[in-house]
Protein backbone atom coordinates (compact mmCIF):
# COMPACT_ATOMS: atom_id res chain seq x y z
CA UNK A 1 0.00 0.00 0.00
CA UNK A 2 1.16 3.63 -0.75
CA UNK A 3 0.52 7.05 0.42
CA UNK A 4 0.64 9.85 -1.52
CA UNK A 5 0.35 13.20 -0.25
CA UNK A 6 -2.20 15.30 -2.05
CA UNK A 7 -1.40 18.65 -0.20
CA UNK A 8 0.11 20.55 1.82
CA UNK A 9 -2.89 20.80 4.22
CA UNK A 10 -4.62 17.86 3.98
CA UNK A 11 -5.41 14.81 1.94
CA UNK A 12 -3.58 11.61 0.25
CA UNK A 13 -4.24 9.39 -2.30
CA UNK A 14 -3.33 5.62 -1.63
CA UNK A 15 -2.69 2.93 -4.19
CA UNK A 16 -1.89 -0.26 -4.18
CA UNK A 17 -4.69 -1.65 -2.36
CA UNK A 18 -7.80 -3.93 -3.97
CA UNK A 19 -10.82 -2.39 -2.04
CA UNK A 20 -13.09 -4.73 -4.28
CA UNK A 21 -11.59 -7.83 -2.18
CA UNK A 22 -11.74 -8.55 1.56
CA UNK A 23 -9.26 -6.50 3.33
CA UNK A 24 -6.84 -7.96 5.97
CA UNK A 25 -6.71 -6.49 9.25
CA UNK A 26 -3.93 -5.25 8.40
CA UNK A 27 -4.73 -3.23 5.80
CA UNK A 28 -7.57 -2.26 7.37
CA UNK A 29 -5.30 -0.72 10.21
CA UNK A 30 -2.93 0.58 7.69
CA UNK A 31 -5.79 2.83 6.10
CA UNK A 32 -7.73 3.79 9.48
CA UNK A 33 -4.41 5.27 10.48
CA UNK A 34 -3.90 7.08 7.01
CA UNK A 35 -7.22 8.02 7.53
CA UNK A 36 -6.57 10.30 10.69
CA UNK A 37 -3.81 11.58 9.57
CA UNK A 38 -4.52 12.46 5.85
CA UNK A 39 -7.90 13.24 6.61
CA UNK A 40 -9.15 12.71 3.28
CA UNK A 41 -8.29 9.49 1.32
CA UNK A 42 -8.36 8.83 -2.18
CA UNK A 43 -8.87 5.88 -4.13
CA UNK A 44 -8.32 5.25 -7.65
CA UNK A 45 -9.76 3.28 -10.33
CA UNK A 46 -11.41 0.58 -8.19
CA UNK A 47 -15.10 0.02 -9.81
CA UNK A 48 -16.82 -0.80 -6.49
CA UNK A 49 -20.38 -1.92 -6.40
CA UNK A 50 -22.78 -1.01 -4.37
CA UNK A 51 -22.53 -3.96 -2.08
CA UNK A 52 -18.83 -3.65 -2.19
CA UNK A 53 -19.09 0.03 -1.11
CA UNK A 54 -20.84 -1.26 1.66
CA UNK A 55 -18.93 -3.84 2.57
CA UNK A 56 -15.32 -1.79 2.86
CA UNK A 57 -17.17 1.08 4.43
CA UNK A 58 -17.92 -1.53 7.70
CA UNK A 59 -14.09 -1.86 7.89
CA UNK A 60 -14.29 1.53 9.24
CA UNK A 61 -17.10 1.09 11.56
CA UNK A 62 -20.88 0.88 11.43
CA UNK A 63 -22.98 2.04 8.98
CA UNK A 64 -24.98 5.37 9.87
CA UNK A 65 -27.83 5.82 6.84
CA UNK A 66 -28.69 9.01 5.70
CA UNK A 67 -30.09 11.53 7.17
CA UNK A 68 -33.88 12.31 5.53
CA UNK A 69 -33.98 13.73 1.65
CA UNK A 70 -36.69 16.04 0.36
CA UNK A 71 -37.91 13.18 -1.22
CA UNK A 72 -39.00 11.45 2.23
CA UNK A 73 -37.87 8.06 1.10
CA UNK A 74 -34.47 6.01 0.65
CA UNK A 75 -33.34 7.29 -3.38
CA UNK A 76 -32.26 3.48 -3.63
CA UNK A 77 -34.71 0.81 -2.42
CA UNK A 78 -32.18 -2.56 -2.29
CA UNK A 79 -29.81 -0.14 -0.73
CA UNK A 80 -31.20 2.48 1.50
CA UNK A 81 -28.06 2.88 3.67
CA UNK A 82 -26.24 4.20 0.39
CA UNK A 83 -27.03 7.89 0.10
CA UNK A 84 -27.26 9.16 -3.83
CA UNK A 85 -25.75 12.70 -4.78
CA UNK A 86 -26.94 13.42 -8.20
CA UNK A 87 -28.67 15.94 -10.34
CA UNK A 88 -30.01 12.81 -12.72
CA UNK A 89 -33.82 13.32 -13.05
CA UNK A 90 -35.91 10.15 -14.58
CA UNK A 91 -39.05 12.23 -16.42
CA UNK A 92 -39.18 14.96 -13.13
CA UNK A 93 -38.11 12.24 -10.18
CA UNK A 94 -34.72 13.65 -9.00
CA UNK A 95 -32.75 9.89 -8.76
CA UNK A 96 -30.24 12.24 -5.88
CA UNK A 97 -29.45 14.64 -3.87
CA UNK A 98 -27.34 18.19 -4.05
CA UNK A 99 -28.74 19.12 -7.52
CA UNK A 100 -26.08 20.72 -9.91
CA UNK A 101 -25.81 24.13 -7.70
CA UNK A 102 -23.28 25.01 -5.73
CA UNK A 103 -22.47 22.88 -2.20
CA UNK A 104 -21.45 25.62 0.52
CA UNK A 105 -19.25 24.67 3.01
CA UNK A 106 -20.21 22.16 5.55
CA UNK A 107 -19.60 18.90 7.48
CA UNK A 108 -22.24 16.23 7.04
CA UNK A 109 -25.14 15.70 9.08
CA UNK A 110 -23.99 17.84 12.31
CA UNK A 111 -27.76 18.42 12.87
CA UNK A 112 -27.87 14.95 14.73
CA UNK A 113 -26.69 14.44 18.35
CA UNK A 114 -23.69 12.08 16.86
CA UNK A 115 -22.15 13.18 13.86
CA UNK A 116 -21.15 10.82 11.45
CA UNK A 117 -17.24 10.32 11.90
CA UNK A 118 -16.38 9.79 8.08
CA UNK A 119 -18.29 9.54 4.86
CA UNK A 120 -17.11 7.73 1.38
CA UNK A 121 -18.30 9.38 -1.92
CA UNK A 122 -17.62 7.28 -5.17
CA UNK A 123 -17.93 8.88 -8.32
CA UNK A 124 -19.88 6.76 -10.80
CA UNK A 125 -20.83 9.66 -13.21
CA UNK A 126 -19.04 12.99 -13.35
CA UNK A 127 -19.36 16.45 -15.65
CA UNK A 128 -16.48 16.89 -18.15
CA UNK A 129 -16.04 20.10 -16.07
CA UNK A 130 -16.82 21.61 -12.82
CA UNK A 131 -18.46 19.51 -9.54
CA UNK A 132 -14.54 19.61 -7.94
CA UNK A 133 -15.08 19.14 -4.16
CA UNK A 134 -12.45 20.80 -1.62
CA UNK A 135 -12.51 20.01 1.83
CA UNK A 136 -10.66 22.21 4.40
CA UNK A 137 -8.51 21.42 7.74
CA UNK A 138 -10.09 22.07 11.00
CA UNK A 139 -7.28 21.12 13.05
CA UNK A 140 -4.87 23.61 11.48
CA UNK A 141 -7.77 26.01 11.26
CA UNK A 142 -8.22 25.77 14.82
CA UNK A 143 -4.66 25.87 15.71
CA UNK A 144 -4.02 29.25 14.06
CA UNK A 145 -6.60 31.07 15.64
CA UNK A 146 -5.61 34.00 17.59
CA UNK A 147 -5.25 33.76 21.21
CA UNK A 148 -8.16 35.81 21.65
CA UNK A 149 -10.67 33.95 19.32
CA UNK A 150 -9.90 30.53 21.32
CA UNK A 151 -10.78 32.44 24.49
CA UNK A 152 -14.00 33.35 22.95
CA UNK A 153 -15.08 30.44 21.30
CA UNK A 154 -13.75 28.20 24.62
CA UNK A 155 -16.75 26.16 26.32
CA UNK A 156 -19.41 27.33 24.09
CA UNK A 157 -21.56 25.66 21.53
CA UNK A 158 -23.58 26.39 18.43
CA UNK A 159 -27.17 25.00 16.99
CA UNK A 160 -26.29 23.09 13.84
CA UNK A 161 -30.05 23.49 12.16
CA UNK A 162 -31.40 20.24 10.39
CA UNK A 163 -33.71 22.47 8.29
CA UNK A 164 -32.18 23.16 5.17
CA UNK A 165 -29.37 20.36 3.14
CA UNK A 166 -26.06 21.84 1.88
CA UNK A 167 -27.78 22.88 -1.52
CA UNK A 168 -30.27 24.88 0.43
CA UNK A 169 -33.06 22.67 -0.14
CA UNK A 170 -35.24 22.22 2.81
CA UNK A 171 -35.55 18.56 4.25
CA UNK A 172 -38.42 16.65 3.91
CA UNK A 173 -41.49 17.76 7.00
CA UNK A 174 -39.40 20.83 7.79
CA UNK A 175 -40.53 24.53 7.84
CA UNK A 176 -38.48 27.44 7.73
CA UNK A 177 -36.89 28.74 10.68
CA UNK A 178 -37.52 32.51 11.60
CA UNK A 179 -35.77 32.92 14.84
CA UNK A 180 -32.41 30.87 14.48
CA UNK A 181 -32.34 30.82 18.43
CA UNK A 182 -35.25 28.08 17.00
CA UNK A 183 -33.51 26.20 14.69
CA UNK A 184 -34.33 21.76 15.43
CA UNK A 185 -30.79 20.22 15.21
CA UNK A 186 -28.11 19.24 18.00
CA UNK A 187 -26.40 21.52 20.04
CA UNK A 188 -22.08 21.21 19.68
CA UNK A 189 -19.09 22.21 20.67
CA UNK A 190 -17.80 25.01 18.59
CA UNK A 191 -14.31 23.31 19.84
CA UNK A 192 -14.43 19.53 19.76
CA UNK A 193 -11.64 16.90 20.44
CA UNK A 194 -11.59 14.62 18.11
CA UNK A 195 -12.88 11.01 19.11
CA UNK A 196 -9.76 8.92 17.85
CA UNK A 197 -7.18 11.54 17.88
CA UNK A 198 -8.16 13.18 21.19
CA UNK A 199 -6.68 16.56 18.71
CA UNK A 200 -8.83 19.61 19.10
CA UNK A 201 -10.42 20.88 15.87
CA UNK A 202 -13.28 23.49 15.22
CA UNK A 203 -16.26 22.04 14.57
CA UNK A 204 -18.58 24.64 12.72
CA UNK A 205 -21.15 22.40 10.72
CA UNK A 206 -22.86 24.98 8.27
CA UNK A 207 -23.19 28.84 8.69
CA UNK A 208 -27.01 28.82 7.62
CA UNK A 209 -29.28 29.31 10.49
CA UNK A 210 -26.19 28.69 12.55
CA UNK A 211 -25.94 30.85 15.80
CA UNK A 212 -23.31 30.28 18.98
CA UNK A 213 -25.41 29.82 22.69
CA UNK A 214 -24.75 32.31 25.20
CA UNK A 215 -23.87 35.17 23.15
CA UNK A 216 -25.96 37.79 21.91
CA UNK A 217 -27.58 37.49 18.33
CA UNK A 218 -25.22 40.45 16.98
CA UNK A 219 -22.21 39.04 18.73
CA UNK A 220 -22.48 35.14 17.48
CA UNK A 221 -23.13 36.33 13.64
CA UNK A 222 -20.02 38.57 13.71
CA UNK A 223 -17.89 35.55 15.22
CA UNK A 224 -19.59 32.74 12.98
CA UNK A 225 -18.82 35.26 10.07
CA UNK A 226 -15.18 35.90 11.18
CA UNK A 227 -14.78 31.78 12.21
CA UNK A 228 -16.10 30.96 8.61
CA UNK A 229 -13.87 33.39 6.53
CA UNK A 230 -10.93 31.49 8.39
CA UNK A 231 -11.86 28.24 8.29
CA UNK A 232 -12.38 28.65 4.29
CA UNK A 233 -9.24 29.71 3.45
CA UNK A 234 -7.74 27.95 0.47
CA UNK A 235 -4.45 27.30 2.72
CA UNK A 236 -6.21 24.79 4.70
CA UNK A 237 -7.79 23.01 1.41
CA UNK A 238 -7.40 20.43 -0.91
CA UNK A 239 -9.56 20.22 -4.05
CA UNK A 240 -10.32 17.12 -5.76
CA UNK A 241 -10.86 17.19 -9.60
CA UNK A 242 -12.69 14.15 -9.97
CA UNK A 243 -11.64 11.06 -12.29
CA UNK A 244 -14.62 8.39 -12.65
CA UNK A 245 -14.62 5.40 -10.29
CA UNK A 246 -12.59 8.16 -7.73
CA UNK A 247 -13.52 6.70 -4.17
CA UNK A 248 -13.09 9.71 -1.52
CA UNK A 249 -13.12 8.68 2.08
CA UNK A 250 -13.30 11.85 4.73
CA UNK A 251 -12.65 13.12 8.42
CA UNK A 252 -16.33 14.20 8.82
CA UNK A 253 -15.44 15.56 12.56
CA UNK A 254 -12.00 17.24 11.51
CA UNK A 255 -12.84 18.90 7.77
CA UNK A 256 -15.09 20.64 6.01
CA UNK A 257 -16.41 20.58 2.72
CA UNK A 258 -18.14 21.97 -0.57
CA UNK A 259 -18.70 21.20 -4.20
CA UNK A 260 -18.86 23.62 -6.66
CA UNK A 261 -21.79 24.02 -9.39
CA UNK A 262 -21.77 22.54 -12.99
CA UNK A 263 -23.41 22.34 -15.94
CA UNK A 264 -27.25 21.66 -15.39
CA UNK A 265 -27.29 19.48 -18.72
CA UNK A 266 -24.42 17.13 -17.45
CA UNK A 267 -24.70 14.44 -15.56
CA UNK A 268 -23.28 13.46 -12.26
CA UNK A 269 -23.68 10.80 -10.42
CA UNK A 270 -22.08 9.48 -6.68
CA UNK A 271 -22.73 6.88 -4.23
CA UNK A 272 -22.77 7.80 -0.48
CA UNK A 273 -22.07 5.78 2.75
CA UNK A 274 -21.13 7.18 5.77
CA UNK A 275 -20.00 5.72 9.02
CA UNK A 276 -21.80 6.44 12.86
CA UNK A 277 -19.87 8.89 15.03
CA UNK A 278 -20.16 9.44 18.34
CA UNK A 279 -21.22 12.48 20.76
CA UNK A 280 -18.73 14.88 20.56
CA UNK A 281 -16.82 16.24 23.48
CA UNK A 282 -15.51 19.91 23.90
CA UNK A 283 -11.84 20.92 24.10
CA UNK A 284 -12.48 22.58 27.40
C1 LIG B 1 -21.80 15.07 0.22
C2 LIG B 1 -21.36 16.25 -0.49
C3 LIG B 1 -20.09 16.76 -2.41
C4 LIG B 1 -20.06 16.40 -3.84
O1 LIG B 1 -22.07 14.06 -0.42
O2 LIG B 1 -21.88 15.13 1.46
O3 LIG B 1 -21.23 17.29 0.09
O4 LIG B 1 -18.99 16.49 -4.41
N1 LIG B 1 -21.07 16.05 -1.77
O5 LIG B 1 -21.11 16.04 -4.40
MN1 LIG C 1 -21.51 16.86 2.29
Amino acid sequence: MKVTKLADALGAEISGVDLSKKLNPEEVGQLIAAWHEHLVLRFRGNHLTDKQLLALTQNFGTIDPPGPNTQGKPYLEDYPEINVISNIKVGEVAIGGLGDGEASWHTDMTYIEKPPKGSFLHALEIPNIGGNTSWGNMYLAYEDLSADIKKAIAGKKAIHDSTYNSAGIMRKGMREVTDVREAPGAHHPLVVLHPSTGKPALFLGRRRNSSILRLDLKESDELLDELWAHAANPKYCFTQVWQLHDLMLWDNIATIHRRDSFDANARRLMHRTQIKGDVLQPLS
